[in-house]
């Protein structure tokens, strides 16, 4: 079990405490959250961030002249250099967006579709989410690009039997995620990054489930992009960030146009700011980004490293679980080996809304649905799954809640 030896498992018990939601209760249950792979809860420390941004420094960035408004500056532009360090990258490269949906519309709309060619093809992998899908077919559209995709074998993990071809002219660039949000897959990206690179071609990562799960290093990957959303890292929504080498952020085309983002504009033409503020049209988000430097410390002080610990060791103990159950079936790679924990699955006979509805009647609250992940249901024979997802806040005793709750879906539908 990767590192969980090795490394001091956390006080769950006490770390709860930071997260005011918890104390909750819903349907008369004390709240089991098993769907953090859609988005987290947020400690206090992260929301005393905001607030503290908007009771005492709230003015528009960059242009202000006054006190506050230089104080609002630094808080967001600090944000940026201290989510550079959360992922071990250039500063320069970070763009602050809402979400890691924006984030690859932004690669998609600026770099695909303005920087490659007619005929040029973008790979992709079959078990994207939606957001890592319809933005290049938007672009290939427009620009006439080719789409590949690479395949799922029947253990859920990339079939990487081709990719060598895959990865020959006219492929320009490959875009994949990290981590399934469906499966759990983790991707084997370092070879596959230097695969692609020994091609010449670039390589965007959704790191959406796999930024707030685990230590993600840009320059040890050595990706071209890679996008991720403060909301699934116990940040607020809103707090979105795409990293892109700044050498390519220069050659980009704005996305958005306005406010914040201009040199000099006439009324016939416009120049650009500087990278990456060239892409930031408008006035973004700072209370967000206060509260994503927040989290980023709050998951730094307790360390990814340890947080992956302990998610293998729940994610260990719900599969165990989900075997023990007849009827369940299970979707994705069975045992740890290059996964994490978002685990997704389905009752005989029951559709997953239905899974999904019963356990909430226990405060046990999973995802059911395609997941965003429609390519992947067709894959996988199924219109839905049921999926529950674990955070560093979750507990072994909420895993068995889960299953107690699980078998009440069986004896009502038994
Ligand atoms: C793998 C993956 N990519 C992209 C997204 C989109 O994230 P957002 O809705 O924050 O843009 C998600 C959200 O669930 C995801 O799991």
């Amino acid at each position: 079990m990767s590192g969980a030896s090795t490394t001091t498992p956390l006080d769950v018990t006490r770390l709860r405490a930071d997260f005011p939601i918890l104390e909750r209760s819903v349907n008369g249950h004390a709240l089991v959250y098993l769907d953090s792979a859609a988005t987290s809860q947020k400690p206090q420390v992260v929301l005393d961030a905001v607030d503290a941004y908007y009771a005492g420094h709230n003015a528009n960035v960059h242009r202000g002249v006054h006190t506050l408004g230089n104080e609002a500056t630094d808080i967001f532009e600090g944000a940026r250099e201290r989510v550079a360090r959360f992922i071990d990258a250039p500063a320069e490269g970070i763009v602050f967006v809402r979400n890691t949906t924006e984030a690859l519309n932004l690669v998609a709309s600026s770099f695909a579709r303005e920087l490659l060619s007619p005929g040029d093809r973008v790979l992709l992998t079959e078990m994207e989410h939606h957001s890592n899908l319809v933005p290049w077919q938007l672009a290939a559209e427009r620009a006439g690009l080719e789409l590949a995709f690479l395949r799922v074998d029947n253990d859920g993990r990339l079939d990487l039997s081709n990719l060598d071809e895959l990865l020959a002219p006219p492929t320009r660039l490959l875009s994949v995620g990290h981590q399934s949000n469906v499966l759990g897959t983790v991707v084997p990206l370092r070879s596959i990054i230097e695969a692609a690179h020994a091609r010449d071609v670039l390589v965007c990562v959704d790191a959406a489930q796999s930024v707030p799960h685990m230590p993600v290093s840009v320059r040890d990957l050595g990706c071209d992009f890679l996008a991720f959303s403060g909301h699934k890292m116990c940040a607020p929504m809103g707090a979105g960030v795409l990293w892109a080498r700044p050498e390519l952020l220069e050659r980009m085309p704005p996305f958005l146009g306005g406010g914040s983002m201009i040199l000099r504009v006439s009324l016939e033409r416009s120049s650009w700011s500087t990278v990456p503020h060239k892409f930031e049209a408008g006035t973004p988000d700072v209370g967000a980004a206060a509260g994503l430097a927040a989290a980023c410390d709050y998951l730094d002080a307790i360390g990814l490293d340890r947080i992956h610990a302990h998610e293998q060791e729940l994610t260990s103990h719900l599969l165990a679980l989900l075997e023990e159950t007849e009827g369940v079936e299970v979707y994705g790679p069975q045992d740890l080996d290059g996964r994490g924990g978002a685990v997704s699955f389905n009752v005989a006979g029951v559709h997953a809304h239905d899974v999904g509805t019963i356990l909430d009647r226990s405060g046990v609250a999973v995802r059911a649905g395609h997941h965003c992940c429609q390519p992947l249901m067709k894959r996988l024979g199924v219109a839905a799954t049921a999926r529950a997802s674990v955070y560093l806040y979750n507990t072994h005793d909420e895993i068995d809640a889960f299953g107690s709750a699980l078998g009440e879906v069986r004896r009502i539908f038994g």
